[in-house]
């Protein structure tokens, strides 16, 4: 069964200019290192970060959470497989309300897809409740 969807359009603009402003105090509060090193290397950092920022924005949504003041960004983040294929990971307070959301006899999975096309990064997140122990 669904659980909860989240969207978000970022404006990798928006993102290029809070970057040049607040550089690390901005990367250091919201990115893990993961997330970090995987914008660093690439030519285009904004576009990579403006679509981690849109997936976080997009996972607080399928919580149901949405945007608070205080939110512990870095508790949802996003590696990669070796494929390229987005992966969110959530902890702290995101663990604890997936925790909270998903029916007894459970597990929660987190879909997530990422898109750019300059200067807009999107997301969309889908959570999936599973019955423990279906394949
Ligand atoms: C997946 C693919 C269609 C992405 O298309 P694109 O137009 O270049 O890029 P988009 O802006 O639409 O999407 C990029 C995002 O797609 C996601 N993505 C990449 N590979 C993916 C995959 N195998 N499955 C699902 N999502 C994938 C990533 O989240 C990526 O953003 P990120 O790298 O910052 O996390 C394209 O890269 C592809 O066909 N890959 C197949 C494997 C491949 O060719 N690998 C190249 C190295 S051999």
């Amino acid at each position: 069964m669904i659980l909860g969807i989240g969207t978000d359009l970022c404006n990798i603009e928006r993102i290029q200019g809070t970057l040049d402003r607040f550089g690390e105090r901005f990367v250091n509060r919201v990115f893990t290192e993961t997330e970090r090193r995987k914008a660093e290397r690439r030519r285009d950092t904004a576009g990579t970060y403006a679509k981690r920022w849109a997936a976080k924005e997009a996972c607080s949504k399928a919580l149901g959470t949405g945007l608070r003041m205080g939110i512990a960004w870095r508790d949802m983040a996003v590696s990669n497989l070796r494929t390229g294929q987005p992966v969110m990971h959530v902890t702290g307070w995101a663990a604890d309300r997936l925790g909270q959301m998903t029916p007894d006899g459970h597990e929660a999975i987190i879909h997530v897809t990422l898109t750019d096309d300059h200067p807009w990064a999107q997301a969309f997140v889908v959570i999936e409740a599973r019955p423990r122990g279906s394949a």
